[in-house]
């Protein structure tokens, strides 16, 4: 069985490896269509040997289509979303529109598959941080009882899209020959920055993407007390975010058996060797399905605590892959009815 299929934002960071891991993953297509803002309509996309002309993404896109996945943005979301769902075609979301709905089902495919099955025609993916976060925390949460947890992040460009991409090459271009940096992605220069800030500030003091790693962490582990405390960074690579992490969990951590149940996860990779210096890298892990899990070590400031260090490449299990795998459990799992049989 085949299925037709459509990204809406395929002229995106997200949107373009999607169209590289749908094909990657031979995922069974009838027909891809690709959609994107009116400002895009009538241009071509090229992958390998197949080219497309870019659709307008409006309601009656979604009329023939099976399943459609989003990245473009939270309002196109919300407006889009309902409209494909309405017309018999799954929505996988990448946005945060619907992901706290207690009606939508927030999936991490390696971790919660099951939640799927209560879809009513949209699926929401995680926040790119909190995808990564979890591929380390999940299997020592399983074994230890995961209670709470710190974390900071060092969050790669392009978690912010295509042009943030863009201007930290131009403003290292700049630099380069010596002329003025400008910035309109980010609030301040990225090129040789820090920026503690992603998303919108609260009346707390957190932004809304450190919120999102507590709340969407507790949805998808179906753990309402669990704790987290996040400072969500913006770094100046271009793929992969990293995370350090101190967990405290509700038994006594073994560190042997804290890395082998790390290795033994599927989305997880241990590389975690410190007198060989082998510990997860941004550079290593872009363009890898797994993420990377070292620095593992029991920690000093907190009771049956872990220190960690995480690395995933955001726009793969944070984003793209995320959905592609929950596409594919939609299939394996008969969640999805083609609307005519290929
Ligand atoms: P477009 O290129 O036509 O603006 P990124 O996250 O890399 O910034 O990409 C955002 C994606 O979302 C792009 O593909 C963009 O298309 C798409 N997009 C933005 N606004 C809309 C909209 N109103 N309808 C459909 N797609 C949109």
């Amino acid at each position: 069985m085949s299925y037709r299929v459509g990204i809406v934002g395929a002229t995106g960071a997200v949107g373009q490896e999607l169209i590289d891991l749908l094909h990657r993953r031979n995922f069974p297509m009838a027909e891809l269509v690709l959609l994107a803002s009116s400002r895009s309509a009538g241009k071509t996309i090229t992958w390998q040997d197949k080219s497309w002309t870019v659709q307008e993404a409006t309601p009656e896109a979604f009329d023939d289509l099976d399943i459609a996945i989003f990245s473009a943005g939270g309002s196109t979301s919300t407006d889009l979303c309902p409209e494909a769902a309405k017309r018999g075609c799954v929505a996988v979301d990448n946005s945060s529109a619907f992901r706290m709905d207690p009606t939508v089902p927030l999936v991490v495919p390696e971790i919660n598959p099951a939640a799927a099955r209560s879809h009513q025609g949209i699926i929401a993916n995680p926040n790119c941080s909190t995808a990564v976060a979890l591929m380390g925390l999940y299997p020592l949460h399983r074994e230890f009882g995961l209670k709470r947890f710190t974390a900071a992040t060092y969050q790669a460009v392009s978690g912010a899209g295509a042009a943030a991409m863009a201007e930290l090459e131009d403003q290292l271009r700049a630099w380069a020959k010596g002329e003025p940096m400008t910035s309109s992605e980010f609030p301040y220069q990225i090129a040789f920055n820090l920026i503690p800030h992603v998303d919108v500030f609260y009346d707390d003091g957190y932004t809304k993407e450190e919120h999102k790693m507590l709340n969407e962490s507790r949805k998808i582990l179906g753990h309402p007390e669990l704790r987290a405390s996040t400072t969500c960074v913006r770094v100046p690579v271009l793929r992969a975010h990293s995370i350090a992490v101190n967990a405290e969990f509700e038994r006594p951590v073994d560190l042997a058996r804290a890395r082998e149940v790390v290795s033994l996860f599927e989305g997880a990779e241990l590389v975690d060797d410190t007198a060989s210096k082998r510990y997860p890298m941004p550079l290593d892990f872009s363009g890898k399905e797994k993420c990377g899990v070292g620095r593992m070590r029991i920690d000093s400031a907190l009771d049956n605590g872990l220190a960690l260090w995480i690395v995933g490449d955001q726009l793969w299990k944070g984003a793209a892959l995320n959905a592609v795998q929950i596409a594919e459990l939609l299939v394996a799992d008969k969640l999805v009815t083609p609307k005519t049989t290929v």
